[in-house]
């Protein structure tokens, strides 16, 4: 018989956590830069000795201290805008290490991204014929959407007939023409199936479409597998086994490469919530207690401006009481302060008693957490703090007053 998995999943380092949310007030995004760097090491450590090379997508959490560990551990960069791109540029990350995957882009986005030295990853035809007027010779990665989608919700998932991403499989004839008349050296085939998948072994058949049509492309020098792996955001759930990203991706495909006459080429793989989920913690505090007839409303001062998984997706999110971490177990929905009431933490989840004023930790929150937070309702954007790896917490975003962005929404405008 298996053991029941934990109630609750206890939280990381909640002294700091409780310090930090003290000194520097809620709502509050801590980062433990040393969980960031673990995860990197581990990921090289596991396809060490193969012709790997291992790029973070950032769009996962953009914030510039921990791109710049990702970058002192070696990792490369999955870029997707011009913004992403200027603040990689910023940190002194060098082209060679950027991969731009664009999808939708302008001609304007296209020429300010070979114009930055990065290599271009196209997924739609007509847009590697406008690469070519624009770049003609270039090298070029082309992103194919192989039919095969995974993913941990419908609007995750990026292959298969609903998603709006990579060049169709039956298009490669055509591509590769259009490549030919300008030139373009398709160096790089890629596809990225979706995002929050449990098994890496599930990546091996959107892979295997691509080993399949590699003997077409003579210059290839690598395929990317793009992202996707999960992270366990319920207590009691195992975390992605890497050897099996080795063994049943990894290694499968440097064999069809080989095969295909490309014994030299790389594998490249491109995760972003891998790398940063379990390595923030949104740190709330509670205001309000609203017992119904039917439920209890816990209410913080966060919401899902701060953070939307929630609410987009049904995601799941650990929630650990820091304020009375051995209180008895009561169930409550946990809301925000937006006004919607889609905005919510968890409906009927299980959580150490709650009292008013308690600080509340929403765990794993460190992957599309901030990077997709907003100003709806006009509330700031959360404070950052990340903690070093010696324990120093450092103050990387301060919180604006709601003056401050009043302000900033005024700009030009000012006061009248
Ligand atoms: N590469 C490409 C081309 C992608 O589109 C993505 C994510 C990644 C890599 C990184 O995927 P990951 O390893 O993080 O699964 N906001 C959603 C996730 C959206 C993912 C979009 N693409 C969420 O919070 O679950």
């Amino acid at each position: 018989m298996t053991a029941p998995p934990p109630p609750v999943k206890p939280p990381p380092h909640p002294e700091l956590l409780r310090q930090a949310a003290e000194q520097f007030g809620t709502p509050l995004y801590v980062h433990f830069e040393g969980t960031v760097r673990e995860r990197c090491r581990a990921l090289v450590d596991a396809l060490g000795g193969l012709p790997v090379r291992v790029l973070y997508a950032l769009k996962a959490n953009a914030t510039p201290a921990l791109l710049r560990a990702v970058a002192d551990e070696g990792l490369g960069f999955d870029a997707v805008s011009p913004g992403e791109l200027a603040l990689l540029a910023a940190l002194g990350v060098g082209a060679d290490r950027v991969l731009y995957t664009a999808t939708s882009a302008s001609d304007a986005e296209l020429e300010a991204a070979a114009a930055s030295g990065a290599l271009l990853n196209l997924d739609d035809v007509e847009r590697v014929e406008a690469f070519g007027r624009i770049a003609p010779g270039a090298e070029v990665c082309l992103r194919f959407n192989t039919g095969i989608g995974a993913g941990h919700h419908r609007h995750v998932v990026t292959g298969g007939k609903e998603a709006k991403f990579g060049i169709p499989m039956d298009r490669v004839g055509q591509v590769l023409g259009v490549a030919a008349r300008h030139r373009l050296r398709v160096v790089g085939l890629h596809q990225h199936a979706g995002s929050g998948v449990a098994d890496p072994a599930d990546l091996w058949l959107a892979a295997r479409a691509l080993v399949e049509v590699a003997g077409g492309f003579p210059d290839l020098q690598f395929v990317n597998v793009g992202g996707g792996l999960g992270v366990p955001y319920r207590p009691g759930e195992a975390a992605v086994d890497l050897a099996r990203l080795r063994t049943a991706v990894v290694e499968r495909t440097l064999d069809g490469l080989a095969a295909a006459g490309h014994p030299d080429a790389e594998v490249w793989v491109e995760p972003g919530r891998y790398v940063v989920a379990e390595s923030g913690v949104l740190v709330v505090r509670v205001h309000t207690l609203k017992p119904t007839a039917d439920r209890v409303f816990a209410g913080t001062d966060s919401g899902f401006n701060q953070l939307l998984r929630p609410t987009l997706y049904d995601a799941y999110h650990a929630l650990a009481n820091l304020s009375n971490p051995d209180g008895p177990l009561r169930a409550y929905d946990v809301v925000g302060n937006v006004c919607e009431s889609g905005d919510l933490f968890a409906r009927q989840r299980e959580v150490q008693e709650l009292r008013r004023g308690d600080l509340l930790a929403v765990l794993d929150a460190g992957a599309y957490g901030v990077s997709m937070a907003s100003t709806y309702n006009l509330r700031p954007l959360p404070a950052e703090v990340v903690v070093r790896p010696d324990g120093r917490p450092d103050l990387v975003r301060p919180r604006l007053t709601a003056v401050q962005l009043a302000a900033a929404v005024l700009g030009g405008d000012g006061p009248s």
